[in-house]
This record gives structure tokens, C-alpha cells and sequence, in this order.
């Protein structure tokens, strides 16, 4: 497998993690509003789950089961989230996950750092479809699946345990030849 590689956008860079990120992901995953609407991150955020967690993107990137990036501004080199698939290689398919630092919310990030790793996931590890999951209660990721060319699925009702409730999720995917349509489409 070849080394993990770094992807650039407009203004972001995707790149692998460092040990020295785990301060930034306890940091800025840290906040409510970031655990709220994801199903893995506690709350409050334990010192020291960012290191193990860094750990296991190596692997987990040469055994083809994942590729996790950080993403940072490039100009100015500052930390502002995570996009990651997690890959399963005999069905030619990933999940899609992500966040983005609080206080950076609504600038495009989350749709320009996901559409380059879109974009990876069918170019370069030769995906067939992309799948991601929201929250029914968090319209923005919604709409940001949207901006990545995903339709949606459906619902699945009461799919996940969040502390002492069920959370109900909308399923969005979109397929190599979509992808590849909306691109012929960009001219790119
Ligand atoms: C979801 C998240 C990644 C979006 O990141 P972002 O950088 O703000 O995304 P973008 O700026 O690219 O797009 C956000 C879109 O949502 C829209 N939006 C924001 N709040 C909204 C709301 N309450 N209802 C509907 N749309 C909303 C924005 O207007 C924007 O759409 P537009 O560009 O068409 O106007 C970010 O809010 C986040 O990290 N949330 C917490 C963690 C999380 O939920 N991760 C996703 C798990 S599936």
C-alpha cells in the first residue's frame, strides 16, 4: 500500500495525522455541539482518547480498512477537523464521516474538505459507492451531503442508542457514476 498522500482544496489541506494533533482533536472535538450530533465522540472528551485513536489511522490505512484525514487550513496551517472513510474493500464501498471545528461552521469547509475525499475515495481507492449517515436532528450535515451529489435513502428509525435516547438516522449515498456524471457535468 503506498503512504497515505495529501490532498489539497481551495483553502484546506487533507493530511494525515500527527501524535502532536491529539491536542487539537481534544480541543475542538471536545465541545458539545460536536459530540452532540455524532454517535463515537464522548462528552466530556477523556484526555488522552485522541492519542490512542491517532494510533490506529496507520494501520487501519495500510490494511485498506480506512483513511482518515485532519483537516487544516492552508493558510495558516491551523487544525479545524476530521473526514474519514471507513472502507469496506469486498463490497467496493465507504462510510463517510466528519466534523468541524465550532468556530469554523458555515465557511464551506465540510463540503469542500468532503468532496475532495469523495473524489479520492472513487478516483484513487477505486470505490463504487459512498455512503454517509446524519442525525434526522442535524439539517446541516444533511445539506452538506446534498452539496456532495448524495441522495438520500431513507430513514432508519431509532437505529442508534445516544445516552439516554434513540437517535433516528438519514441514510445518503452516491454511486461511482454519479459522481462521474456530476464531474463531466463540471467540466472538470
Ligand atoms: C455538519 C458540519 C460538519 C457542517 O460543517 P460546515 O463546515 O458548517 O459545512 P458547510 O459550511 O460546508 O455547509 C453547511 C450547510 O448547512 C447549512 N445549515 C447550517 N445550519 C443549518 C440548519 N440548522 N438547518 C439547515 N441547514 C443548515 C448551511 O447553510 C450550509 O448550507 P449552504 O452552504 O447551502 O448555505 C458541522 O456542523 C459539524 O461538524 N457538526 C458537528 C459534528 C457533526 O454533526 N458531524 C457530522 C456527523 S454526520
Amino acid at each position: 500500500m503506498q503512504d497515505q498522500p495529501t490532498l489539497l482544496t481551495e483553502r484546506l489541506t487533507l493530511r494525515p495525522f500527527v501524535p502532536d494533533d491529539a491536542f487539537d482533536v481534544e480541543r475542538y472535538a471536545g465541545v458539545r455541539e460536536i459530540a452532540d450530533t455524532t454517535l463515537t465522540i464522548p462528552h466530556p472528551y477523556p484526555h488522552g482518547v485522541a492519542a490512542d485513536w491517532i494510533l490506529t489511522h496507520s494501520p487501519a490505512w495500510e490494511n485498506g480498512t480506512a483513511a482518515t484525514f485532519a483537516i487544516v487550513e492552508t493558510e495558516g496551517g491551523r487544525f479545524v477537523g476530521v473526514t474519514s472513510l471507513m472502507i469496506k474493500r469486498e463490497h467496493r464501498r465507504a462510510e463517510l464521516g466528519y466534523w468541524i471545528a465550532l468556530d469554523r461552521w458555515n465557511r464551506g469547509y465540510g463540503t469542500e474538505s468532503n468532496q475532495r475525499l469523495v473524489d479520492f475515495g472513487f478516483e484513487v481507492l477505486g470505490l463504487h459507492r459512498i455512503e454517509a449517515r446524519h442525525f434526522l436532528r442535524n439539517p446541516a450535515s444533511g445539506q452538506v451531503m446534498r452539496k456532495l451529489g448524495m441522495k438520500q435513502e431513507g430513514v432508519e428509525r431509532d437505529w442508534a442508542v445516544k445516552g439516554d435516547h434513540y437517535e433516528s438516522m438519514a441514510v445518503y449515498s452516491i454511486l461511482e457514476e454519479e459522481w462521474r456524471a456530476a464531474r463531466g457535468g463540471l467540466g472538470r
